[in-house]
């Protein structure tokens, strides 16, 4: 009954009814990468009267909460949508904030990434973000560079249409020098210009806050990702919710385009 209504309202992806463990998901196939866009930080603010940066402030402690399960579930690579090429449209206060929070966040959890062996990147334009914002995230990826742990990526400043763009000149520089043959180029030496390089393409994609859309997120890499999109908004994601999108990841069946 609580399914066939969350089905009528339109709900995207019910939960399973049951409690999801640890031990349930370490039965299966861990995705190795999941992609995650962190959505509805302005709308819990909104819900509880608060200022939309309250909203990002609660997220950041999620990105920290998340990272250190995936970790421990054995994935490999954790890609995190923070802000997005499009997102400079919005006030400018709200545009500070956002840039002073990679700072924010490594500032408190770095150490603790450091010792879980966490290894941090960053993919987009850097050219475009403020000095104190690049230079903290600089830091973070020099102090974890040899960590073996999980590798988690922020795209920050990120737009997959850019990236594409940029991947297309690049590879027209190098043909026109005379350093590339046209005819090499396959999907291997195109997804090696992409700023993605040697991750492998996301398993599991994740969206919270009810909207069903990519917003010009890894449009190349996500061609076989399942999706998963869930009503929760981001601050209010948990453990349990990583736990309900794994497990449904492996109760789908890939086929690639085989049978
Ligand atoms: C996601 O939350 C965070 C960023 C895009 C930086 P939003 O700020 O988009 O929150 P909503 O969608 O307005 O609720
Ligand atoms: C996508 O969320 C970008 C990030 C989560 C960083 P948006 O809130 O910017 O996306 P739209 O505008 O709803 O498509
Ligand atoms: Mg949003």
């Amino acid at each position: 009954m609580l399914k066939l209504f969350r089905k009528l309202k339109g709900s995207p992806q019910p939960f399973n009814e049951k409690e999801i463990s640890k031990e349930d998901i370490l039965k299966g196939e861990i995705p190795n990468h999941i992609a995650i866009i962190m959505d509805g930080n302005g709308r819990w603010a909104k819900k509880r009267a608060l200022p939309r940066i309250a909203g990002h402030h609660e997220g950041m402690k999620v990105v920290r909460k998340i990272t250190k399960q995936a970790n421990e579930l054995g994935v490999k690579a954790l890609t995190l949508y923070a802000f997005s090429t499009e997102n400079w449209k919005r006030p400018k206060t709200e545009v500070d904030y956002l840039m002073k929070l990679p700072e924010e966040f490594l500032n408190t959890y770095l150490p603790e990434l450091v010792k879980e062996n966490v290894q941090v990147r960053i993919m987009g334009d850097k050219s475009k973000l403020p000095k104190h914002t690049f230079n903290a995230i600089e830091k973070a990826i020099k102090e974890t560079k040899n960590n073996k742990g999980l590798v988690l990526n922020f795209a920050l400043n990120y737009g997959s249409r850019t990236e594409i763009i940029t991947a297309v000149q690049e590879i027209a520089k190098n043909v026109e020098n005379g350093s590339l043959e046209s005819n090499s180029i396959d999907e291997t030496l195109f997804s090696s210009y992409l700023m993605t390089q040697s991750l492998r393409d996301p398993d599991l994609l994740i969206r919270t806050s009810g909207e069903i859309r990519l917003s010009n997120f890894m449009l190349w890499q996500l061609a076989y990702t399942e999706f998963w999109f869930t009503e929760v908004l981001w601050p209010d994601f948990n453990e349990q919710c990583l736990l309900q999108a794994i497990y449904t990841y492996q109760q789908r069946g890939r086929r690639f385009g085989g049978i």
